[in-house]
């Protein structure tokens, strides 16, 4: 399988202390990968480094073989608190990116138009995020996400605001759109379910200052569904990583 993204020996430090060391993840290609961990164990940190909002102290970050360590606007990235702006309707909000990138207004909505239904939201676009549910926001900053046009995403607690039931909806719609879509994901998650029913491997980090201690691969076919967090081997993947998480 082709490595397209990957980080060798990543340190950074806030205030001379580190927060993640010695971090090496790789992604390959078409596969979805979760990065599980307790809140303050540097998840965030990393997506920032990876994105190039943040410089490392060591370490760098390769997309294709070249390095970009430090280099932003290159990998699509939905971070923590990735808010839609309010005064914008949801077409003009999911099609930034695409004016950002140089194309005609007029343009990028028509663009941004034909990918509504696929994400849901067919028939929103002249409404405003305070309009939309919550499964719908978060649906639309995906989409945002996803027209930014890298071929490398990363998505930082995608699910984490919603709803249990909404969330399963969201798993559901989110398994069959991977189906559709050929995306590489890095996806950050502290919920241990969301993880093995979502990733093709599992890294899993802990600690003060946060290392990646584990690495888990879910051997399962695809596409996913919902009823294969009732199965034993996922409650096998499930007991392992509790384990790991000394849980
Ligand atoms: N800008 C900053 N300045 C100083 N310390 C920071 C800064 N941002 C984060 N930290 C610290 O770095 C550590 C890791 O934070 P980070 O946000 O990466 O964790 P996380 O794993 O994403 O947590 P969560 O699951 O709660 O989102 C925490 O101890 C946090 O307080
Ligand atoms: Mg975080």
């Amino acid at each position: 399988m082709k490595t397209i993204l990957e980080t060798k020996n990543i340190c950074k430090k806030y205030q001379g202390q580190p927060v993640i060391e010695d971090i090496n993840v790789k992604l390959h290609e078409g596969e979805l990968v979760g990065l599980l961990g307790m809140s303050g164990s540097g998840k965030s940190t990393l997506f920032n480094v990876i994105s190039g909002l943040l410089i490392p102290e060591d370490g760098h970050v390769y997309l294709d073989e070249a390095e970009i360590t430090g280099r932003t606007g290159i990998i699509s990235y939905m971070q923590q608190k990735d808010l839609l702006l309010p005064h914008k309707t949801v077409i003009d909000n999911v099609s930034l990116p695409l004016i950002l990138q140089g194309v005609k207004r007029n343009q990028a909505r028509s663009q941004a138009e034909k990918l509504l239904p696929l994400f849901g939201l067919e028939g929103t676009g002249e409404k405003y995020p305070a309009q939309l549910s919550g499964g719908m926001r978060q649906r639309a900053a995906l989409l945002r996400t996803h027209l930014f046009g890298s071929h490398v995403t990363l998505l930082d607690e995608p699910f984490s605001a919603l709803d249990a039931l909404t969330k399963r909806k969201m798993h559901q719609w989110y398994l069959e759109l991977m189906s559709q879509l050929k995306m590489s994901t890095l996806f950050i998650t502290h919920d241990i379910d969301e993880a093995i029913l979502l990733s093709d491997r599992i890294y899993i980090m802990t600690g003060i200052p946060g290392r990646i201690e584990h690495e888990l691969i879910i051997n399962e076919d695809k596409p996913r569904h919902l009823e294969f967090n009732t199965t034993v081997s996922f409650v096998n993947y499930k007991k392992q990583i509790l384990e790991w998480l000394h849980l």
